[in-house]
């Protein structure tokens, strides 16, 4: 059964024009979920939730409790998450900076009715054309295969900072490696090759991180700098920090699998539910297994808008 409208938006906004009435409500709400059914490959039920505020803990312990890097000073106004799932990092970011106005913009109302004064919630698309201007600050963190076309959404990032404004992006490389040899020919190097492999086929980007870089220097931002994080799957390291740090990402991971890559699959790639079944038990094997030591690179980069 729908639920009412206002419900399923507790406490959120909504950048299309308000409607009157119950039909003109259920339409939008309607709207929305057939363009996060159409754009957008991941699930947003319970478990997504709870996993995506598990990469949370994982991302802080990696960038030793930073919520970011760029250096935007202590008193930032308008701030802008781009596709803020739960809304753990805004929710994090306007504790930390009551100054801040923070926004938080998705296309899926996953986020919790009560929330920081200072943060709203936006149910739309960010590959849209944008009507929130001059922000001092924008985030946008794991966001693979979210955009249509990033360099597009960088440059409206552009657009829409704050002369002296930042951007920072915070993403995965999905090409796994390891030191030893030991992950050639498993399943989790399998997994990630179709995964990589599958979403370019569909024109979109998975493997963000390494290319986020050129992205934000073509639209103009200047003063970039580019962190590399090592984080391991599997608390298989002797390093104490990196040991942590693949805990957390096998735990995540144990359920990120199958979220990640269902719906490429069957949707488009034409396997079976029970095939991909098979490849995600397969990988979850391979992630659990001291003997493989997968690694991969996270990046954050960020960058200026010149002053005027
Ligand atoms: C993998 S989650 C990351 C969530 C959050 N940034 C974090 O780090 O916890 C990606 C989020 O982007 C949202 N998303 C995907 N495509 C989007 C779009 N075109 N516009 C707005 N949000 C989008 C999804 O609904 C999902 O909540």
């Amino acid at each position: 059964m729908t639920r009412p409208t206002e419900m399923r938006y507790p406490n959120t906004q909504r950048l299309l024009p308000r409607l009157s009435s119950q039909l003109e409500m259920k339409m939008e709400e309607h709207i929305m979920d057939t363009v996060m059914e159409a754009t957008y490959y991941m699930p947003n039920d319970e478990n997504e939730k709870e996993r995506l505020d598990m990469m949370h803990e994982l991302m802080l312990t990696m960038m030793g409790r930073k919520l970011f890097l760029s250096p935007i000073g202590s008193s930032p106004h308008r701030v802008l998450d781009l596709g803020t799932g739960t809304g753990v990092w805004a929710m994090d970011f306007a504790d930390q900076f009551p100054s801040a106005e923070v926004i938080g913009i998705d296309l899926s109302p996953i986020q919790p009715r009560f929330v920081p004064p200072n943060v709203k919630f936006i149910i739309d698309d960010f590959d849209d054309t944008w009507v929130e201007k001059d922000f001092d600050f924008i985030h946008g963190r794991y966001l693979a295969g979210s955009s249509k076309d990033f360099a597009k959404l960088l440059r409206e990032c552009y657009k829409n900072a704050a002369p002296g404004g930042w951007v920072e992006f915070q993403e995965w490389d999905t090409d796994l490696f390891s030191q030893d040899g030991s992950t050639d020919g498993s399943s989790i190097k399998q997994y990630y090759e179709l995964l990589n492999g599958e979403f370019a086929k569909i024109g979109r980007v998975i493997n963000t991180g390494p290319r986020l870089e050129t992205w934000i220097r073509d639209a103009g931002f200047k003063n970039v700098q580019v962190k590399k994080y090592l984080v391991p799957m599997g608390a298989w390291p002797k390093d104490k920090h990196l040991k942590t740090l693949g805990a957390w990402n096998l735990v995540e991971a144990e359920s990120g699998f199958e979220a990640g890559i269902m719906a490429i699959l069957t949707r488009h790639a034409g396997w079976s539910k029970e095939e991909v079944d098979i490849l995600v038990a397969k990988t979850r094997s391979d992630a659990k297994n001291p003997a493989i030591h997968t690694l991969f690179n996270f990046y954050v980069v960020y960058g200026q808008k010149q002053e005027d």
